[in-house]
């Protein structure tokens, strides 16, 4: 298997850079089928993608970590996806259930310590999932947050040591809508109740109108990310 080095990725990024995201999906599958896989929260950006990668390659991986709080409308939401799509998404876990993470640390461990509570439910299932992967494809896009400005189509995550592609580093939350709503994409319910980004239910909130669609996300805490991607 080649080994890519950090110039030869900033090439292929470039070359990339505000094509179809499938042309970024094409050249991962291309080059790492089966050790790459999409991370797939099940929000706007990730449904789209599910449905880009499956008509580019039915038999392309898909994973999910599921900390045990996401919302009920998410669970619906991935049974819906698994339906149409005929797919089985990878489910990762963490091994300390919701139950005995509040009798080790107390109760609402996401409220009192919400980096510890994302290590233990997100960081460390998502290391769990990119191990024997030599790439993974994310969901992320620019403007969702000044963390994520600058953020590549295609790039060395030196975070957990392999390739990582972004296919909609360029799309805008218009983008996205338009390629759900034309492609007929399922998507989460409480996208129409002014939740544009969803998480885990204890760390989501709806928006206001006029509000960053981030706003919800871990409101009032002064965190604006899990761990997943800084
Ligand atoms: S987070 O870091 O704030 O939680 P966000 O919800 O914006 O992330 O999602 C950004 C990307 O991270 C998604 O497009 C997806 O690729 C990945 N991701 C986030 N949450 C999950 C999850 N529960 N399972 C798998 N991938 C996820
Ligand atoms: Fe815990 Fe909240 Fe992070 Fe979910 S988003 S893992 S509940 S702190």
């Amino acid at each position: 298997m080649k080994v890519w080095t950090e110039s030869e990725l900033e090439k292929i990024s470039k070359s990339l850079e505000g094509k179809d995201p499938k042309e970024a999906i094409k050249w991962a599958l291309d080059n790492f089928q089966p050790d790459v896989s999409l991370a797939c929260s099940f929000g706007a950006e990730d449904v789209a993608l599910v449905d880009m990668l499956v008509k580019v390659n039915p038999k392309a991986r898909i994973f999910y970590l599921d900390t045990g709080l996401l919302f009920k409308e998410t669970y619906e939401l991935i049974d819906r996806v698994a339906e149409k799509y005929g797919i089985k998404p990878e489910k990762y876990s963490s091994a300390i259930s919701v139950k005995d993470m509040e009798r080790e640390y107390g109760p609402k461990l996401w409220e009192a310590n919400p980096d510890r509570c994302c290590g233990i439910r997100k960081v460390v299932p998502l290391e769990d999932a990119l191990k024997g992967l030599k790439a993974w494809i994310t969901g992320i896009r620019r403007d969702q947050a000044p963390t994520r400005a600058n953020a590549p189509v295609v790039g060395w995550d030196a975070k957990f040591n392999l390739v990582k592609i972004n296919p909609l580093v360029t799309w805008t939350w218009e983008d996205v809508w338009g390629y759900i709503r034309k492609n007929g994409v399922p998507y989460n319910v409480l996208h129409d109740k002014d939740y544009p980004s969803i998480g885990c239910e204890p760390c989501t909130k709806a928006v206001k109108p006029g509000e960053d669609p981030r706003a919800g996300r871990w409101a009032g805490k002064g965190k604006t990310e899990c761990g997943l991607h800084k």
